[in-house]
């Protein structure tokens, strides 16, 4: 049971990511989260990913070496991002959207794919997905430019829809380029399409919430654990689900202390 300066933390932070906190006559207020916080995560699986994909797609306009890419300076990386048409999103697309934050951060967060606004502005998360991202952030003690936010893919999908197998397999040396350049200690994958890409699973995401998945990368031997959880813009509907984001940034945050 924490103190009082805990619970008084738990309350502020899950205020900061606008989830009701409910007072109990009877029950201290972080009972419930407390008991889901003490489930662990329960099954280790060791899945080689997308990320070790070769890209089938032919790159029709030859904008990029595959080999070259690999070994990339990040500045190089998000020009050559610019210019890429190895898939049609290129044609869609206002801007690319190639990551922002810490290139040295130690928690990285990857989405899908831009939205609207991102594909506006040409950087991740930033409409109301974007702003609610960075309250669950605060409320493990993260600035949004203390880690590194990416999506699979860098241009945005028409109308939203789920990205395309082979538009992932196409983007992919750009993001398995941006891990191996930041190194991070803990993956936050956000959302099904990221969570299931990056570890190479078909569950569903509430199935792989709370389990132990690592990002593997044979080319460098990265081995990184992914925490699992919601896309904001989910939560943004369905709102009472915060609260288990809310244990799954905490585990992602012990994972980092755990591993300095
Ligand atoms: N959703 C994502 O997955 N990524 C963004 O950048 C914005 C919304």
């Amino acid at each position: 049971m924490p103190d009082a300066a805990g619970t008084t933390r738990r309350r502020r932070y899950l205020q900061a990511m606008q989830v009701d906190v409910w007072l109990s006559r009877e029950r201290s207020p972080q009972a419930p989260a407390e008991s889901a916080v003490a489930v662990p995560a329960s099954s280790e699986r060791h899945a080689s990913s997308a990320n070790t994909d070769t890209p089938t797609i032919v790159d029709p306009a030859g904008t990029i070496d595959v080999a070259e890419v690999a070994a990339m300076p990040l500045a190089e990386l998000e020009a050559t991002v610019a210019g890429c048409q190895r898939c049609p999103l290129h044609s869609g697309r206002t801007r690319t959207v190639f990551g922002t934050g810490a290139a040295d951060a130690r928690c990285m967060i990857i989405g899908e794919a831009p939205g609207a606004e991102e594909d506006l502005r040409g950087e991740p998360f930033v409409g109301r997905a974007g702003q609610l991202l960075n309250a669950m952030l605060r409320a493990i003690g993260f600035s949004r430019e203390a880690v590194y936010i990416a999506n699979i893919l860098k241009c945005r999908p028409p109308r939203n829809r789920d990205p395309k197998p082979e538009e992932m397999v196409a983007c992919s040396p750009y993001l398995r380029r941006q891990i191996a350049l930041v190194k991070p200690r803990v993956i936050l994958a956000v959302g099904r399409v990221a969570a299931q890409y990056l570890v190479g699973s078909t569950l569903a995401i509430g199935r792989m919430r709370g389990q132990s998945y690592f990002y593997e990368n044979s080319d460098d031997g990265a081995r990184i654990p992914v925490v699992a959880t919601y896309h904001p813009a989910y939560l943004l509907r369905s709102p009472l689900e915060k609260r288990k984001s809310w244990e799954d940034l905490r585990r992602a945050r012990q994972l980092l202390e755990a591993n300095p």
